[in-house]
Parts: structure tokens; sequence; C-alpha cells
């Protein structure tokens, strides 16, 4: 499971650092590649040439190398990683990482790191049950990083409580059984839409609207992370693709996303229209800027756009399910339920906009699902990468 596997291992400044390298070995056994990330104080209690000898890779800790100014790159790092393994993670680093204090390269990567993250905790049990502490992975945990209990036993101080670090053997099993999952959608074609269009009224001006894609683009990365073969239709956005199996075809128009869907469906087992497509687009386009002299209150002259999900659910064959996404201010279900029988959807998505932090632009975002098959599912506000599982897990169930 874990073979060709990238793996990032941050390692902290605590006793049980001891035992990472013993997982460092563990990770190498079941064939994983793994860079060890460490933060200063972690130097303390186990050495970069133990850990670099074990992965074969020499350790990063610090931005730069101090001789040469080489630069160590944590957005590189994070992108290349599968997955992040923070073991043993203190309570210092669990609250820099809930709260983006990135004063060491551990916790850059952190931020950085598109990959699923997995914090393994280790500290005395007090320190462990400080509601401090106890917000912070819970935080973490709302960021959708998967956190892996502390056992009971006795401690460093000698003390007996919760704080003591998973074993690593029970941490490498954590991971399989998280990559084991992932792979429900191998060998499936899976089409996403994301992000606004933009409608062209002259070369500096367009019609638009605020989706920031975040939402499609955690389904693509999703669906891929799960073995799925993905072709990212996406609109104009601010956001760089992570994770290995993703094809992005940017567009700008509905008409031009039209046409990519139509070059792509015909292939996919499953297609998720997330994309905010403009309703309108100006009927004519200037090739030059409009002036304002002249023109006290100009007409933009609109045409109705293609409805893109409607169009893919008319050409749709037995067996290919179409995912839709209803964005409603009022008549939430109703709206929704009459999208999901007009553009012919197998599932559709609903996100109110009458839900602080659902919607635009947020990181989190709290849905309810709606299958043709008559199911009716309410999920609690959450990251947009935990929805994303959400919506993949029903999806699945299709
Ligand atoms: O009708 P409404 O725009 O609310 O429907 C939203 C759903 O339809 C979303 O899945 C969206 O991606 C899709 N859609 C589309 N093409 C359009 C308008 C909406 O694919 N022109």
């Amino acid at each position: 499971m874990l073979k060709g596997k990238h793996i990032v291992l941050g390692i902290t400044g605590g006793i049980a650092a001891y035992k990472s390298a013993y997982l460092l070995r563990l990770l190498i056994k079941a064939g994983a590649e793994v860079q060890v990330v460490m933060t200063p104080s972690a130097k303390e209690f186990i050495t970069p040439v133990t850990l670099s000898a074990l992965s074969g890779k020499p350790v990063v800790s610090e931005f730069f190398t101090a001789n040469t100014g080489e630069w160590h790159s944590h957005v590189d790092l994070g992108l290349w990683a599968d997955a992040m393994v923070i073991a043993p993670a203190t309570a210092s680093t669990i609250g820099k990482m809930a709260n983006g204090v990135a004063d060491n390269m551990l916790v850059t990567t952190y931020l950085s790191a598109k990959a699923p993250v997995f914090v393994a905790p280790a500290m005395d049990l007090d320190m462990m049950a400080h509601p401090s502490t106890c917000r912070n992975l819970q935080l973490l945990k709302s960021y959708g990083n998967h956190i892996i209990e502390p056992a009971v036993g006795e401690l460093a101080s000698h003390l007996v409580g919760k704080g003591r670090m998973e074993e690593p053997e029970n941490i490498v099993k954590a991971l399989e059984a998280f990559f084991a999952k992932q792979k429900t959608l191998s060998g499936k074609k899976v089409l996403v839409t994301a992000g606004p269009t933009y409608e062209k009224i002259d070369p500096v001006r367009f019609i638009g609207n605020y989706s920031s894609g975040k939402m499609g683009y955690a389904i693509a990365e999703e669906a891929a992370s799960r073995g799925a073969e993905v072709t990212l239709v996406s609109g104009p956005v601010d956001i760089k693709v992570s994770g290995r199996g993703i094809n992005v075809v940017k567009v700008e128009s509905a008409r031009q996303m039209l046409e990519a869907c139509e070059a792509h469906f015909g292939d996919s087992d499953i297609a998720v229209m997330c994309a905010a497509v403009a309703d309108y687009a100006p009927a004519h386009s200037s090739d030059k800027k409009i002036k304002r002299e002249g023109h006290d209150a100009p007409v933009i002259e609109l045409v109705k756009n293609p409805d893109i999900a409607k169009t893919l659910g008319g050409a749709k064959r037995p067996g290919q399910i179409l995912v839709g996404f209803a964005l409603e201010t009022d008549h939430e279900e109703t709206n929704a339920q009459g999208k999901l029988a007009s553009k012919h959807l197998d599932m559709i998505v609903l996100n109110s906009l009458r839900d602080a932090g659902a919607g635009f632009g947020t990181d989190t975002n709290k849905v309810t699902i709606y299958t043709a098959d008559g199911r009716a599912l309410p999920f609690s506000m959450k990251s947009k990468a935990e929805v994303a599982g959400d919506i993949l897990d029903t999806i699945e169930t299709l």
C-alpha cells in the first residue's frame, strides 16, 4: 500500500523522537520514499545523521543551507508529498500548526502540504489534557487533518496516562488503511468542473462571479487520491493543483467549458459539475476597449449561456453518474430537487448562502446531498477537503 508513496516525516522535539527512527525504518521497508523534516529542537533528541542514513536523503530542518545558501522549498516539499506524518507532534508544534505560526521548516511545509496530514501527538498527560491542546487538536481535525490518538501508558515522566505516542507499527497501519481506502475509484474516469467562468465584454472587462474554485479542486484532488483518472475543467482561479492523476484543462468562458466537457464526458464514469457557470454572456464582445466617452449609460445585451450540466444530463448513458451543485439563498430544498430532476442528475449537492462559512471563497462548507434515489443527507460544517470526501463517499454508494 505504501510502495512508491512520497511521505514527509515531520519530527518535533519530544522524547518520543527516538521512536521516529524506527517509524522511518518501517516506512522505508514498506516501500515508501521518505523525506524527514525536523524542528530545531527535535535535533536535541535524535541526530539528523541517523535519519538521513535511514531515509537515504539529507534531513531538512532549516530554510536554507547556511554555507551554500541552498534554498529548501517548503512549497515543493508540500506538493511532493502523498502524505505528511508528524510523529511525534509536541503541544508546541500542534499549537503552531493550528494557528499558522510558520517559524520553522516543519510548520511551513505543513501549511504548504496539499496531501493528507497525520498527526501523532506525544506529551505528558497534563499537557495532553490541557484545554489549549484539546482545542488545537480540534482545530487540526476541522482542517481535515488525521489525528492518530496517543495511547494510554507509562510516560517519560513516569506518570501513567494518555500521551504516549502511538507505536510506529500502528502509525504505519493507519497510513496503510488510509491509502487502502483511497483506491476505491481506481480505473474510473472522473470529470470535474470548477471555478467561475469569465464572459468577455472587451479585452479588459468581463462578467464573472465570486467562485474561488476551492470546492471543485478539493473534489478533483480527493477523486485522484482515491485512484481515479481526473480531468479538471477549470475556469480562471488562483489555485495550484496538487496530487497526481489530474489533467487540468483551463478555460475561460461557459462555451469553452462546455466544449471541454463534451470532449471528455463520453469517456467519463463520473462527472461532478461544481463550476459556477455564468448564466449569461455579452451578445457581442469588443476587440477594442470600450471607451467611456460617448457612453453615459451603456447597455450590454446578454444572451443565455448553455447549461453544461443539463446538456451532459441529456447525453448521459446508462452507468454514468452526473452530479450537480446548487447554491441557493431561499427555497433551498425545492430548488435543489428541481435541478436534480430537470438536469437529469443522479445527485445534487446543496449549499446555502445563508449558512455562514459555506459558499464562495471560504475554506469550509456545509452541504446537504440529495440523490435521485430519494435520499437527503445533511452534513455538518467541515473543511472543503472533508466535504469532498463526503461527496465522493456518497457517489460511491450510487
Ligand atoms: O441552475 P444552476 O446554475 O443553479 O445549477 C447549478 C448546477 O448546474 C451546478 O452543478 C453548475 O455547475 C451547473 N451549471 C452548468 N452550466 C450552466 C449553469 C449551471 O453546468 N450554464
